[in-house]
């Protein structure tokens, strides 16, 4: 098959920063989506729905820069999470539409998560209001404990924390956010229609050791961090299955080139310039090309509670590989382009409103 036609898509997962940041990364984003799930994790964070209406107004200011679809993007704002959060203000802000769900970090799991819930039980009355007036929860789906192995750390999650929420819950609606292993998505599956997961196209097409072998690449590391083959394996499954609670969550995380490529560097990879690209290949090595479209135009909005878009996109496939630039400027700095090492073949020829 040489083209594709689909739905055009939506990004249940982004982090898209501010400032300069901002004004560098949304044009990759706003392109090939047409709404996303914006992380709250800022400093400081988007605590209050007031603080989500003002980030919220910067994206859309940043968006009138854009051409065409581009300059229609929606942000789908959410809050963050803490055992302060006040529990009247989240729901006012959902009932208003400002925001479609909210984020909880476990305190330390990941980048600027130092805000997060330290004790879980602490964020049980917000859930139950959560659950009342019918907000998402996405997770972070890690648990910090420092004598759990890196690897682990999601499988441990899931026993602690998400099976306990999952019992005290069981109609909040939860979006187990960048699922890694197979333990992930065996969870996710054998649940009912409130759990759901998003997969991040980087999980998909590398594992741990196209991050350490050979040399070790920066610019793959992220949170949770990549796994065993066996797991990619098992998300690749999961994502091509057409399951309505598996879609796409980018996780695609700017940090300027050289505070990854550093001693000690951030967790993040940018993909969002080369995100469809990257799923058609998955999707066609996977004999399942007919199954993309589900996973980055249907469940989403379908677990959301949202319209389907309206706009189409075709992607084309074409024999020589398709050139992505390295890296985007940032101010004076650089952001390094996600590289799935290997030649991607197809590309958004059209996406429009
Ligand atoms: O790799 C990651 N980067 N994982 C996260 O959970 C956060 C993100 C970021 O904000 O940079
Ligand atoms: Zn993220």
């Amino acid at each position: 098959m040489k083209e594709l036609n689909l739905t055009r898509p939506d990004d249940w997962h982004l982090h898209l920063r501010d400032d300069v940041v901002l004004d560098s990364v949304l044009e990759a984003t706003a392109t090939d989506f047409s709404r996303a799930i914006v992380m709250p994790n800022l400093v400081p964070p988007v605590l209050t729905q007031k603080d989500a209406e003002q980030y919220r107004d910067r994206i859309k200011q940043s968006c009138q820069r854009l051409s065409g679809a581009a300059a229609e993007f929606e942000p789908l704002m959410t809050l963050y999470l803490t055992e302060a959060t006040d529990a009247n203000d989240l729901v006012s802000a959902h009932q208003a539409g400002v925001i479609q769900a909210v984020k909880l970090y476990p305190a330390g799991a990941t980048t600027n998560s130092a805000s997060g819930v330290q004790d879980i039980k602490k964020v049980y009355p917000v859930l139950e209001a959560m659950q009342k007036a019918d907000v998402v929860l996405c997770m972070h789906g890690e648990v910090t404990d420092p004598e759990i192995d890196i690897f682990d750390r999601e499988a441990v999650f899931i026993e602690r924390v998400l099976t306990p929420i999952r019992k005290a819950f069981p109609e909040l609606r939860i979006v187990l956010e960048h699922v890694t292993t197979a333990d992930g998505v065996n969870y996710v599956q054998s649940q009912d229609r409130y759990q759901a997961c998003t997969l991040t196209p980087h999980h998909l097409v590398i594992n741990r050791n196209h991050m350490l072998v050979g040399g070790i690449r920066p610019h793959y590391y992220c949170l949770p961090i990549l796994k065993r083959r066996e797991h990619q394996e098992a998300l690749v499954k999961a994502a091509t299955s057409g399951d309505a609670r598996i879609f796409l969550g980018t996780d695609s995380a700017p940090h300027v080139t050289h505070t990854k490529e550093n001693a000690c560097g951030c967790a993040g990879v940018f993909n969002a310039l080369n995100t469809m690209s990257v799923l058609a290949s998955v999707f066609e090595a996977a004999n399942a090309l007919d199954k993309l479209e589900a996973f980055t135009s249907l469940n989403g909005p379908a677990f959301y509670g949202l319209p389907v878009n309206s706009a189409k996109m075709t992607l084309r496939k074409q024999d020589e590989p398709v050139v992505f630039p390295q890296t985007l400027p940032c101010g004076d700095e650089t952001l390094t382009v996600f590289d799935p090492g290997m030649p991607l073949h197809w590309h958004v020829a059209k996406s429009a409103h």
